[in-house]
């Protein structure tokens, strides 16, 4: 893995030419400087080839070096007293500091964007302009909230213009390849598919994801946060757990789960047939129920606490996700805080009994290697037997990691999924008879068995489409890490690169001008056919880091809406307001209240 050490940002920069920096008042202790000193005062002007200031104590520097050093000469020179010396070294070197760090700041929030914006606009991009600290952070908020309180027309997926109105804006005026910002941050947006793929398919880890260390902490860290060397080694040993042959053993328990929400609902029934639910809540506790039991198989009760849990602390985030961002945030002893810090310590401790009762199992000789937990840790033990005694295999705190995370990446993920696709099926009742049509004459009213899913054409037609108009993760972002070429513009290392995936999914240059219409036939051939560029659907990511779990989800959603489909017919309830909000990932704003009917 080709990476270097990380550079920090570019050090010290030249103070402003004619700064004077003071050294501090003459000492009464000090008396007349000897004439060594005035040499050393007279050397450093020769070498300024400027006048020195009046004052003897007042010198005109170059650089932050160079001041150092000559403060440091007077004062091993100079006849003070032992008393004196250590104040006004100290006030000096502060002044110093306090000045290092303020140039520091002003480079950070003013010169490095600006920089940066003129190397990209002399290469042709365009886009909005800085404003100091802010960027367009204000224009964010300010059109964000505009768009969340209108909601869109039935049947209407033109979703982009309310769920990132400025980028829509700024994409249509600057063009796919184009520049705005994060506060001081510069980001260019990506909607080329082309270029986009380049980004994402690049091996080298030249353009990182960020990391956001107190999320990961509290939340999940695990394999999507890693870069390197770590990420390889953790991919190859999770890789197994979600291959197909292993994914089918995992059937059953998809099955239990999804008979229990359709048995919950058939009671929910009034004495007319039908019941109306928010599906939202509903769907996301199967979708968590579901790793629960293919994650920890048996222990699947400890599995649905740590899913409560884990939705308690991502609500708990979420509502102060501006604070965390302020440094030592997380540390402060507030009621919240403490809380999440419980949670967490809850969830690990949960995580590391089952670990510890699993692995004792498998030294016992049992076989409990048919759930992701079981299969995670036999795919360790044998990296660490096929690639010898240096290699250390996962630890067992990272397997802990792991475990958090397909909670966090696999619920709400393929939750959303099955809550847009309910959504749209009731929008067009057209495709929700064929999609039934197809289920009962695969399966009848009987158990799905895995046969039947390589089948399910409309089925699946009808999921990528859903994925199309409603990917519930809209965009990614990277950085990159050192200086890169994408499509012939050279991006310097820190800069912000955003794909953005809905966008992509509208853009009807890509998708014809249809683009906007709910039409699943336009997948029949298949995903590289569906648009004019076969890498331009990317619900799931690209490369290699291409989402891991993405035949499970859609086996998941599969076996979970052939089911709905064998026994209730639905469409939207009066109190459905269509409209998006994408402040963790791509929900409807008010709930999915559907009417159910039993068939
Ligand atoms: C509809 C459902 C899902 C969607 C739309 C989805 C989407 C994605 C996307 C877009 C990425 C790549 C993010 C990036 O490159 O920045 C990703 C990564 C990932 N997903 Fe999913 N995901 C889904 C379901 C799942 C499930 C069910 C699991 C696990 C049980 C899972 C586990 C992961 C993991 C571990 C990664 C990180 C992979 C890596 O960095 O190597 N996802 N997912």
């Amino acid at each position: 893995m080709e990476r270097a050490a990380q550079h920090g940002p570019s050090a010290w920069q030249e103070p402003t030419p004619g700064t004077h920096t003071c050294l501090g008042p003459p000492s009464p202790n000090i008396g007349p400087r000897p004439k060594s000193d005035r040499a050393d005062l007279e050397l450093h002007h020769a070498v300024e080839d400027r006048p020195t200031a009046h004052h003897p104590y007042l010198v005109r520097v170059h650089s932050f070096h160079c001041q150092r050093a000559i403060l440091l000469l007077h004062f091993l020179r100079a006849p003070m007293s032992l008393a004196s010396m250590p104040w006004t070294l100290v006030c000096g070197t502060l002044g110093m500091l306090l000045l290092w760090h303020a140039a520091r700041l002003l480079d950070r929030l003013w010169w490095h964007p600006r920089r940066l914006e003129r190397a990209l606009r002399a290469q042709g991009l365009r886009g909005t302009s800085y404003r100091f600290l802010i960027g367009d952070v204000n224009d964010y908020e300010r059109r964000n909230k505009e768009a969340r309180s209108r909601s869109i027309p039935l049947r209407c997926h033109d979703i982009a213009p309310h769920v990132a109105p400025l980028l829509h804006d700024i994409v249509r005026e600057h063009g796919k390849v184009c520049i705005s910002w994060y506060g001081p941050y510069l980001k260019v947006t990506i909607s080329d598919p082309d270029l986009t793929k380049e980004v994402m398919s690049n091996k080298f880890g030249h353009f990182e994801k960020l990391q956001f260390p107190a999320l990961s902490r509290l939340l999940a860290g695990g394999l999507a946060t890693y870069e390197g060397e770590k990420w390889v080694m953790h991919r190859r040993i999770l890789n197994p757990a979600f291959q197909l042959e292993k994914l089918k053993l995992m059937l059953p328990a998809f099955s239990t789960c999804c008979e229990e929400l359709v048995s919950k609902w058939v009671q929910s029934l009034g004495s007319d047939g039908t019941c109306e639910v928010d599906v939202c809540p509903e769907l996301q506790r199967l979708t968590g129920d579901v790793i629960s039991r293919t994650a920890f198989g048996s222990n699947y009760l400890e599995g649905t606490r740590i899913f409560q849990l884990q939705s308690e602390q991502a609500e708990r985030l979420l509502a102060r996700i501006k604070k965390i961002v302020i440094p030592g945030y997380l540390s402060l002893p507030t009621k919240n805080n403490r809380r999440m810090k419980a949670i967490n310590n809850e969830i690990e401790s949960i995580l590391l009994s089952l670990i510890g009762k699993r692995m004792q199992a498998m030294q016992e000789g049992e076989n409990t290697k048919d759930d992701l937990l079981g299969l995670m840790l036999e795919s360790n033990m044998r990296d660490i037997d096929e690639n010898g005694q240096s290699i250390t295999g996962m630890t067992i705190k990272e397997i802990v990691e792991e475990c958090k995370l397909f909670y966090f990446a696999g619920t709400e993920t393929t939750s959303i999924l099955l809550t847009w696709t309910m959504i749209v099926l009731s929008m067009h009742p057209e495709w929700q008879d064929r999609a039934r049509e197809e289920v009962l004459g695969l399966f009848g009213k009987n158990k799905l068995v895995y046969e039947g899913f390589s089948q399910l054409k409309t089925v699946t037609m009808i999921l990528y489409e859903v994925l199309r108009l409603y990917p519930p993760a809209v965009a990614f972002i990277r950085k990159t890490y050192k200086e890169m070429d994408i499509g012939g513009i050279t991006y310097p290392a820190g800069v912000l690169i955003e794909l953005p995936v809905l966008l992509i999914h509208h853009d009807p240059d890509i998708w014809g001008d249809d683009v906007h219409e709910f039409k699943p036939e336009r997948f029949a051939d298949g995903i590289s056919k569906a648009s004019k560029n076969p890498g331009a659907f990317l619900p799931f990511g690209w490369g290699p880091r291409i989402c891991i779990g993405q035949q499970f989800a859609l086996l998941e959603a599969k076996m979970a809406l052939c089911m709905i489909l064998q026994h209730f017919e639905f469409g939207l309830a009066q109190s459905y307001t269509h409209a998006v909000d994408n402040r963790k990932l791509l929900h409807p704003m008010h709930g999915a209240q559907i009417k159910l009917r039993a068939i």
